[in-house]
């Protein structure tokens, strides 16, 4: 759930029956299964029908005075369908996608360069684009407003500025962050869509879409059984199948039914609310070392021996989506709720474990 998935979540699958079939050319930073699974048109995409509704006009508006459609800016935490989204885009129209993410564009010259090669029309994903560096997020302002690029050649006082026209081109930004996104570069999207965490139901389909792509028997109860754990995220939910699924050949001739989802989930230290283990440790910091807070990010997640966007992107928001803490000026408060998740935990707690 924190960062890549670990490498063991390839191993055991080997190829798949729907190998040939579904293009599932990884993008970059991705497993195969996570491409194997991913839809591949809006009309496959799972919920969200708000964004899926206004996507689909913005698509449609585009095509119909034959424009590339205008930028797109995609927030929302991870594993909710954000890199899925600029993939269907990029399908819808008929387009090319290409990648990078904010980290990987270190000087306006990497920028400059994926810029001066597209072609018309061409689809420019950045993920985590809350990540670009000031200069380099300079010299996107243009290229989005105005499809120019302003590059300086030469050095001293022999540089000049020279001015180059792109093709017209769309941009789609993916951000596990809205609030670090400078204002001037947010509002040169044309379309901004907050993805939100899935509804069991939806995570449901979700499964039994991916399971039947993977040729898993599950009954309609062990799909809810893992939706209903998954943290409202597709990728859990999808990982989570795969766990499933490996238990239940290992202990229950490959059939998935709501029984062996529990066993198996607690094999693998999900709980019953779909806390996994990072979770519980950070939601326990919270409630125990630092008696229902008000508690730092800092200060909570050097407890965990986390980073601070580990915590701040992976952990909280879900903590908060169910209720079990809140974010006060002061720092983090666990809520009663969350104090009695703690309370009714009856595993061994993991707070002070030294391999944990
Ligand atoms: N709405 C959805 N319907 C079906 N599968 C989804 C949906 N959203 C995400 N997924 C699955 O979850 C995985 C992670 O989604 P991704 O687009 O990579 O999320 P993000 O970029 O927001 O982290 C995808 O590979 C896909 O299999
Ligand atoms: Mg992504």
């Amino acid at each position: 759930m924190t960062g890549p998935p670990p490498a063991h979540d390839t191993g055991p699958d080997g190829p798949g029956p729907d190998d040939g079939v579904l293009d599932s050319t990884p993008l970059p930073g991705e497993d195969r299964l996570d491409a194997s699974l991913r839809p591949r048109r809006l009309d496959h995409f799972v919920g969200q029908p708000r964004v899926r509704r206004q996507l689909d006009v913005v698509i449609r508006g585009a095509s119909m005075r034959d424009l590339p459609v205008d930028h797109v800016l995609f927030s929302g935490p991870p594993g909710l369908g954000k890199t899925s989204l600029a993939a269907i885009v990029a399908t819808e129209v008929g387009a090319l996608l290409r990648h990078t993410s904010g980290p990987a564009l270190e000087r306006p010259g990497d920028l400059a360069a994926i810029l001066t090669n597209l072609e018309p029309g061409d689809v420019l994903f950045v993920d985590e684009i809350h990540r670009l560096p000031r200069t380099v997020e300079e010299v996107l302002y243009p290229a989005m407003e105005d499809f120019q690029l302003d590059i300086v050649v030469g050095k001293g006082p022999a540089a000049r500025s020279i001015r180059l026209e792109l093709p017209r081109f769309t941009l789609i930004g993916a951000t596990t962050r809205t609030g670090l996104i400078a204002t001037p570069l947010r509002d040169r999207f044309g379309f901004s869509a907050h993805l939100d965490y899935y509804d069991t139901d939806d995570l449901q389909s979700i499964v039994t879409r991916s399971a039947d792509l993977l040729d898993i028997p599950v009954t309609p109860d062990g799909a809810h059984e893992i939706a209903r754990r998954s943290r409202g995220t597709p990728r859990i939910a999808n990982r989570l199948l795969r766990r499933v699924r490996d238990y239940a050949e290992v202990e229950a001739s490959g059939h998935v039914d709501a029984a062996v989802a529990r066993a198996a989930l607690a094999v693998f230290d999900v709980d019953e609310v779909g806390l996994d283990r990072l979770d519980r440790r950070v939601l326990e910091a919270i409630v125990v070392r630092f008696e229902s807070g008000p508690v730092g990010l800092a200060t909570l997640a050097t407890s965990v021996g986390e980073e601070n966007d580990t915590v701040e992107d992976t952990v909280e928001p879900f903590l908060l989506q169910l209720g079990f803490i809140q974010r006060t000026p002061r720092g983090r408060v666990a809520t009663a709720a969350g104090r009695a998740h703690v309370d009714i935990d009856q595993r061994p707690s993991t707070l002070f474990d030294p391999t944990a």
